[in-house]
């Protein structure tokens, strides 16, 4: 047998989808599996003449042509750097890691320093799709080496999926770009989700809306300006039915969500970074409210809402205000997403090119979304723009829905609804375009307690006062 074109380490859900999606275009596909279990259930659930199983490490590694290329597709963290210390003693100069998972952009940094110095060259690739992405096609975001793409370049574009004809996947950067940028896809996944989680109490409790009216609400809105990944299957979650007992399956799902690290790493490194991701933030923070399920329950007793029962005039003028919110406060989200890779791109010297990152999200992942063209058309025509809601398509749509945003947030507040992610979508964005924010203030006070000095609006330098002297 010709040797194989790639080897695959870890053949669950993820792994073996992207095997099999390799085999299917006509790549030769070892696959190897630290429990041979797994293996041999693959090969017998899913044969393939192009997807070749190894029990072995030594011999797995041995079916590949040279350069290797080898695809972890394993759990991100400790059990990444045990493979590579496997693999290291079996490699030869010039061959190639890349890692599928969703690992920390430093340790791929480190991971890839570490590789360099035995001539082993590393990438992380950040995918996204899930299960039927990986296999159908995702979108892939590799990072590494420019000069060694080239070798892996033909079958991430083969297997990637496709807009408007061309592969959504594109060269990131170097060393952890692929990963941080498949972080911020993540983060940006997380407010997108925690958005339309608001959409549905403001429309669930304000307008008392069934499962099925908000299915059929969200199919229309699937037909327009929101139309998206997400919109698509949470319209075909409201029309679940339970398999396990009476009732709709939604309904009887406990008010509480996991996470796996990736939105909390996004909102870490805007810290770090001094970029303001309120929105991602928020997201994270509802995520570890909504785990606090006993004392939630505690304080319903304890703490009165007090609200002041504002109701929507008619539900279908409510409707249309929660979509406008929805499409606004996304706008926001993405702007945030954006500005946050801009600047890792100037810290880490990335060049990253964030027209090509919006192309290769307009299908595959999942926050894949018609507006997501518009983004890509925005950081093309203008690849300096520092923000995206400062580009005239953006500014035409947020100057017609960010009264909706404003009013969708009030009236969750009003009724005591608790919407994180739109009323830091509204902050944001007044913010961002306030003429005056207060920090005068600050910086008077910080002056006051520390004398840390305080800049002045009608003459240069930095000064210090000497406060309350004349008490
Ligand atoms: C993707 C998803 C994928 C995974 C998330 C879930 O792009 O395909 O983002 O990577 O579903 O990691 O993350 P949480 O468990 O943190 O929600």
């Amino acid at each position: 047998m010709k040797r194989c074109d790639i080897g695959i380490i870890g053949l669950s859900v993820m792994g073996r989808s992207l095997a099999l999606n390799m085999a299917d275009h006509g790549f030769q596909v070892a696959g190897y599996n630290r429990s041979r279990t797994v293996t041999e259930q693959v090969v017998q659930q899913h044969p393939h003449d192009h997807l070749h199983p190894y029990y072995d490490l030594q011999e797995f590694v041995s079916a590949l042509q040279r350069p290797r290329r080898i695809m972890l597709m394993i759990k991100a963290g400790a059990p990444v750097d045990g493979v590579i210390d496997q693999l290291i003693p079996l490699l030869e100069p010039g061959d190639i890691i890349l890692d599928g998972g969703n690992s920390f952009f430093e340790d791929t940094r480190r991971r890839s320093a570490r590789l360099a110095e035995q001539g082993l060259i590393y990438f992380g690739v950040g995918i996204s799709g899930g299960e039927e992405g990986a296999r159908r096609g995702p979108s892939i975001m590799p990072g590494g080496d420019p000069e060694a793409y080239a070798a892996i370049r033909p079958i991430l574009e083969a297997v990637a999926a496709t807009a408007e004809g061309a592969p959504c996947c594109t060269y990131i950067g170097p060393d952890g770009a692929g990963h941080y940028v498949k972080m911020v896809h993540n983060g940006i996944e997380y407010a997108d989700m925690q958005l339309i989680a608001e959409s549905y109490l403001l429309l669930k409790y304000v307008g008392g809306f069934s499962n099925t009216e908000l299915a059929d609400l969200f199919s229309s809105w699937n037909q327009g300006e929101l139309k998206s990944f997400l919109i698509g299957i949470t319209a075909d979650i409201f029309r679940e039915s339970d398999d396990l007992a009476d009732g709709d399956l939604l309904d009887r799902i406990v008010d509480s969500a996991a996470q796996k690290g990736t939105g909390r790493w996004t909102s870490i490194e805007s810290l770090k970074q001094g970029v303001e991701v309120s929105m991602i933030t928020a997201a994270a923070g509802a995520r570890v409210m909504s785990n606090d399920l006993a004392l939630r329950r505690q304080a319903a007793g304890l703490l009165p809402a007090q609200t002041v029962s504002v109701s929507a005039e008619d539900r279908a003028a409510l409707a249309e205000q929660v979509r406008q919110a929805l499409y606004a406060a996304k706008i926001v989200a993405y702007a945030q997403g954006f500005a946050l890779m801009r600047d890792a791109s100037e810290q880490y010297q990335w060049s990253l090119d964030l027209g090509s990152i919006a192309s290769i999200f307009r299908a595959g992942c999942i926050i894949q979304a018609d507006f997501l063209n518009d983004i890509t058309a925005a950081f093309r025509k203008d690849p300096a723009l520092p923000n995206l809601m400062l580009n005239p398509f953006f500014r035409d749509q947020l100057a017609g829905h960010v009264r909706s945003l404003r009013t969708a947030a009030s009236l969750g507040i009003a009724n005591g609804l608790p919407l994180p992610a739109m009323t830091s979508a509204i902050s944001y964005y007044d913010a961002f375009r306030a003429q005056h924010v207060g920090a005068n203030l600050i910086q008077a006070q910080r002056d006051c307690f520390g004398a840390h000095t305080y800049e002045r609006t009608d003459r240069p330098g930095h000064f210090h006062h000497e406060w309350r002297n004349h008490q």
